[in-house]
């Protein structure tokens, strides 16, 4: 076969690929070691050195010229892949979304969210901590020392003991991100801290799994009157009323001294919940000066700097706003509840546009 022949065959190969493996065995069968070019080049040292001094620049020129149409089309199959690619990979973003797919906002993200807000108004920013907890920010850190009676009010999951002998445990309460806040930052510290918590408890009220939002101000004044004008600004701002009926109780928390549970006035008529009115009262959260034990855990001094804390369900206050009778309801993933009781996803809930 002629040199040209050859050449003719090899670009008429390369012209036929069409994709890159077929592309690379015509590479292989013309330049690979036992390749047509490549056992031509191997002849030339049978022959003369004039006679292969031409044949070999010939062949080099050849193989230059494969080289090149290799490449060239390998350039062109990438690109079709590509533009084929993007082509079936195109979506319209600026479809409408089809109402039958379009999923709802959880009434607890909504919740969640409103809070956020309203306490970021008043000049709060958001914190977190880890769900998986240890000892010490769950517990000791609070003032809740190992014997002490509130540890087993906590009916606490705990994990396997380690080596050492400690466990990790599901955090019980928010009240641990009081203690990384405080040793990550210093005063002034005004944070919500929203999220999951975990309690062996199960019934119309309590699901082992629930969400809390921890409120910590510390600062060198923090009072009991600053403390009780938030929770009623944000109980006012949070029901969209003009007035709550709210009532402070003396209580008892390890972290807090002095304690105040804190309860909400509402009414039940026809199976509807109605705030700030009627004759029946729902706990919705503790609060208190926090214990100089803690300001001393969260290494402060405490004749420095005081302040206050406060713990609200998350999940309560969603079910009382939104007259929603039975927690477990929010954990069972029921595609009607959801689509009765969940929120449009677009509508992101503002102070000034309107919380619900
Ligand atoms: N951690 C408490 C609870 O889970 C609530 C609380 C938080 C009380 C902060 C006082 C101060 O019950």
């Amino acid at each position: 076969m002629s040199l040209a022949t050859l050449e003719q065959s090899i670009l008429a190969e390369v012209d036929a690929a069409t994709d890159e493996a077929a592309l690379d065995a015509v590479r292989v069968s013309a330049l690979g070691k036992k390749g047509s070019i490549s056992e031509r080049m191997k002849g030339l040292g049978a022959m003369s050195p004039e006679e292969r001094k031409d044949a070999g620049a010939a062949l080099n020129v050849l193989k230059d010229k494969v080289a090149d149409a290799l490449a060239a089309r390998k350039a062109t199959l990438q690109e079709a892949a590509l533009e084929a690619r993007l082509a079936a990979e195109k979506i319209d973003v600026t479809l409408p979304v089809r109402p039958q797919v379009s999923g709802t906002v959880h009434p607890v993200s909504q919740v969640w969210e409103e809070v956020v807000q309203i306490f970021g108004d008043l000049g709060f920013s958001v914190a977190e901590g880890p769900h998986i907890e240890d000892d010490f920010h769950n517990f000791d850190a609070l003032n809740i020392p190992p014997e002490h009676p509130a540890r087993q009010e906590h009916d606490t999951f705990f994990f396997n003991e380690k080596a050492d002998g400690s466990r990790m445990l599901l955090r019980t309460h928010t009240s641990p991100v009081q203690i990384r806040t405080m040793l990550a930052s210093t005063p002034p510290i005004r944070i919500i801290a929203p999220g999951r918590t975990f309690r062996c408890d199960s019934d119309m009220t309590h699901t082992p799994m629930f969400n809390q939002v921890e409120g910590l101000v510390i600062d060198e004044k923090a009072t009991l009157a600053n403390l009780k004008w938030v929770l009623t600004e944000f109980c006012k701002a949070f029901f969209e009323v003009d007035d709550v009926k709210m009532r402070f109780r003396a209580s008892h928390f390890p972290f807090t001294e002095p304690s105040m549970e804190v309860d909400i006035q509402y009414s039940r008529e026809g199976g509807q919940l109605k705030i700030g009115t009627g004759d029946k009262w729902l706990e919705i959260l503790g609060s208190g000066m926090v214990h100089p034990n803690v300001i001393r855990s969260g290494g402060m001094d405490p004749d420095k700097v005081q302040g206050w804390a406060f713990g609200v369900g998350l999940d309560r206050i969603a079910m009382l706003k939104y007259g929603i009778p039975d927690l477990r309801a929010f954990f069972e993933a029921d595609l009607r509840w959801l689509r009765h009781y969940g929120f449009k996803a677009l509508q992101v809930p503002t102070l000034a546009g309107g919380l619900s």
